[in-house]
Order: structure tokens, then C-alpha cells, then sequence
């Protein structure tokens, strides 16, 4: 596997240290909140909404920086089918029924692994703006630096990174490569490897 990285983008200490402060904003954003809208029910002081897969190991991470009273609702998208490295129109697929019919009153905070086109934050904060929550808020680990994106106001974001396809630390390419402890940009060697065992009908 550790052949297929061309080089380290954003080594494991990097994140870890980013986590600490984004942890210590929101803790701060969202105790303050909290202590002026709960009351009479009591109500989890955030509510995290993580978009699948990708945000698995920033959310388990995230999570533990926090220390509050939480809930977790998982919602699952999908924009990126096989060796696609561009997100195509009309290849979504997204389950947003296990949301709760209404999330009134909840302080929500969606996590997501990377900001690339906006699509997908669009189509899981107009769903939740639906639901009414008391508070929507967003957060991504990447956001990638992208003139043709149309402005999106993120609440919170871990680094800035250039236009290019990044994997490791939950962000995958095929599928493969979540486990990456640092978050790397792949070999244009893998690509092409991936590419043709895909054409070749091999798995996945
Ligand atoms: P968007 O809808 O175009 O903003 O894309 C967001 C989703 O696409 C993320 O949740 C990722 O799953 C995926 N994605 C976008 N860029 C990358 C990348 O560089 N590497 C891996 N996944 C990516
Ligand atoms: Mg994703």
C-alpha cells in the first residue's frame, strides 16, 4: 500500500494538533448554545451528523475531543462510483430516511471529510434545514481549494488543501486506502493500476 503514495500530504501529527483547536472551537461554540436555548427538556448539547464513509476516522477522533453531552445520527452519500476521481452528475446515491423526521431543538453538527464541488454538503444541509434544528452547523477535515466552486460558508474546516485527489485518514480512492494513518496524494502509477483491473473486471 505504501507504494501506491506519491507523497504525504498531511502527516498524522499535523491532524492530531488541527483536532485539538478545532475541538476547543467547537466545544466552546456549541456549550455556549446549549446553555442558552436547553431548559426545560433535556436535550444533547450537540448532535453530530457524519456523512459516510469517509468521515469515519475524523468523526471518531472529532468525537473524543468533545467532551459534552452527544448523539450521533450517521447519514450516508455517495458521489464518486469506481475509479472515478471526478464527481459525476447523477451518480448520487444518498440514504437520508434514517434521519429523524425532526430534529427541533437539536444543535447539529455535520461532519464530513472533505469539501470538494459542495455537492454533497448542499443536498445533506438543505435535508437537514427541513428538519428545523435549533442550530446547522458544518464541519469538514479538507476543504479543497476550487475557484469554479460556488461560495458555501463552512462553520469549521481543518485545512485548506490544493485541487488534487488526496487518500488516508478515511478518504479513499476505489475504496481502498482509509486506513491510512496521514493523509497522502496517490501514484499516478496506482491510479492507472486501479484503472485497468477495474476495465479488466476485477474487484471491486
Ligand atoms: P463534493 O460533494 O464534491 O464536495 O465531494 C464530497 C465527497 O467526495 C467527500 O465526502 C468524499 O467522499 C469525496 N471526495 C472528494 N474529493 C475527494 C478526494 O480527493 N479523495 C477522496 N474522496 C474525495
Ligand atoms: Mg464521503
Amino acid at each position: 500500500m505504501d507504494h501506491d503514495i506519491a507523497r504525504i500530504l498531511i502527516d498524522r501529527q499535523a491532524i492530531a494538533q488541527r483536532l485539538d483547536e478545532l475541538g476547543r472551537e467547537i466545544e466552546a461554540d456549541f456549550k455556549q448554545r446549549a446553555d442558552r436555548v436547553n431548559g426545560v427538556r433535556p436535550r444533547p448539547q450537540i448532535t453530530l451528523v457524519p456523512i459516510l464513509t469517509g468521515s469515519v476516522i475524523f468523526l471518531a477522533d472529532l468525537m473524543r475531543r468533545l467532551p459534552m453531552m452527544m448523539q450521533i445520527e450517521l447519514i450516508s452519500v455517495s458521489s464518486y462510483p469506481g475509479t472515478s476521481t471526478v464527481a459525476r452528475q447523477g451518480h448520487i446515491r444518498h440514504d437520508l430516511s434514517r434521519l429523524p423526521a425532526s430534529l427541533a431543538g437539536h444543535h447539529v453538527l455535520v461532519i464530513d471529510d472533505i469539501f470538494d464541488s459542495g455537492q454533497t454538503l448542499r443536498l445533506v444541509t438543505d435535508a437537514l434545514r427541513e428538519r428545523q434544528p435549533a442550530t446547522l452547523k458544518t464541519c469538514v477535515l479538507l476543504r479543497k481549494q476550487r475557484p469554479d466552486v460556488p461560495a458555501f460558508e463552512l462553520d469549521y474546516a481543518g485545512f485548506d488543501i490544493p485541487d488534487e485527489f488526496v487518500v488516508g485518514y478515511g478518504l479513499d480512492y476505489n475504496g481502498y486506502y482509509r486506513n491510512l494513518p496521514d493523509i497522502a496524494v496517490l501514484s499516478s502509477t496506482a491510479i492507472a493500476r486501479h484503472m485497468q483491473e477495474e476495465s479488466q473486471g476485477e474487484h471491486p
